[in-house]
């Protein structure tokens, strides 16, 4: 069961382009694709006419051809042209999604369209900001996305899973976090003061000694969560807010089932500062990306042993609490939408 009305990230923007694009949604087929104007639009990816996927189309101006018997639909799904007949039959149409592109992210709307409401999209704005560099990236995860949210809201994996990356002290395990409630929202977080900085931070910052380092993870259901991340040099102010003497990473990830055990794993690390520096967006880029793998390959392993998508009959700890409270969240939600 998926929270339908609400937007999910079908894509990053610069990976849509004229080419008709296939994706797999909540268990729906979706083709995703650009009018001429470069307007994103997204239909139900099987033909009316005999059920071909339009993705193996292409685009003609505003219109996506079935690449069957060359039927075109517009971007409401409507059928225009079928080329055999002047006549087009009636109820020759396809479901259509809202779409929207915001923050570099093409945003799709899965459950009724005359609730599509453009105020939903998460407020992500670094992610196109001319002040900051953001270089994203993409995998296939075989896993239920909720165990991605899970891994994001459970700072105590770093240390475990990230020793090659963003782990630092392995003291940092015992550093206790603050869970918060928001109204749309979880939030958790700690500081870490006086820590050996994690390698990848320590290369971005070029620091010699010892780190302030933070960590505040937000969840935004159903599974958006961005991390506002970063160190400075211990004792230069940080926790009182001067960030002068570190770096901040805010770290997206836009998580969007595609079945009830795949996911697109959207991510991307953000920066502002050295922003005309190639080789930082580099070494971020590569950073982000090593870390997040190793994310995905224990939460393969983790679906693996799950089978299903239930956490019964395992243990809680403490430190479970964001990620609770984020299920139990969207579990209301998911009951709330069912039973209107
Ligand atoms: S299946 Fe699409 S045109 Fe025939
Ligand atoms: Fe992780």
């Amino acid at each position: 069961m998926f929270l339908k009305n609400c937007w999910y990230a079908a894509t990053w923007s610069r990976d849509l382009g004229a080419k008709p694009m296939a994706r797999r949604l909540l268990g729906e087929p979706v083709v995703l694709y650009r009018q001429e104007n470069g307007q994103p639009a997204a239909l139900e990816d099987k033909c009316c006419h005999r059920a071909a996927p339009l993705s193996k189309g292409q685009c003609i101006g505003d219109y996506l051809e079935c690449g069957y018997h060359g039927l075109q639909f517009d971007a409401s799904g409507t059928c225009v042209r079928v080329p055999v007949q002047t006549r087009v039959p009636p109820g020759a149409k396809v479901r259509s999604y809202p779409v929207r592109e915001r923050w570099s992210v093409i945003w799709i709307w899965m459950g009724d369209p005359g609730r599509a409401d453009d105020a939903a999209i998460p407020e992500l704005s670094w992610l196109d900001d001319p002040g900051w560099v953001s270089a994203p990236g993409y995998f296939h995860l075989k896993g239920n996305y909720l165990l991605i949210v899970d891994n994001l809201l459970d700072l105590t994996h770093v240390t475990y899973v990230h020793k090659n990356t963003i782990a630092g002290d392995p003291a940092e395990g015992a550093v206790p976090v603050k869970t918060e409630r928001l109204n749309d929202g979880v939030r958790v977080g700690r500081w870490m003061i006086d820590f050996v900085p994690p390698p990848l931070f320590r290369k971005a910052g070029g620091f010699a000694g010892n780190v302030d380092r933070w960590q505040h993870v937000t969840w935004l259901p159903p599974s958006n969560v961005y991390l506002d991340v970063g160190c400075a040099t211990t004792g230069t102010g940080a926790p009182e807010g001067d960030r002068s003497q570190g770096i901040s990473i805010w770290s997206s990830h836009l998580i969007t089932p595609e079945t009830e055990t795949t996911t697109h794993y959207h991510w991307c690390f953000s920066r502002d500062f050295r922003l005309e520096d190639e080789a930082m967006t580099r070494l971020l880029f590569e950073g982000a990306r090593d870390t997040f793998l190793e994310d995905l390959e224990m939460i393969e392993a983790q679906q693996d042993r799950l089978g299903g998508v239930t956490l019964d009959g395992l243990v809680d700890i403490n430190s479970d609490n964001a990620q609770i409270q984020a299920r139990r969240m969207l579990d209301e939600m998911i009951a709330a939408e069912t039973a209107s």
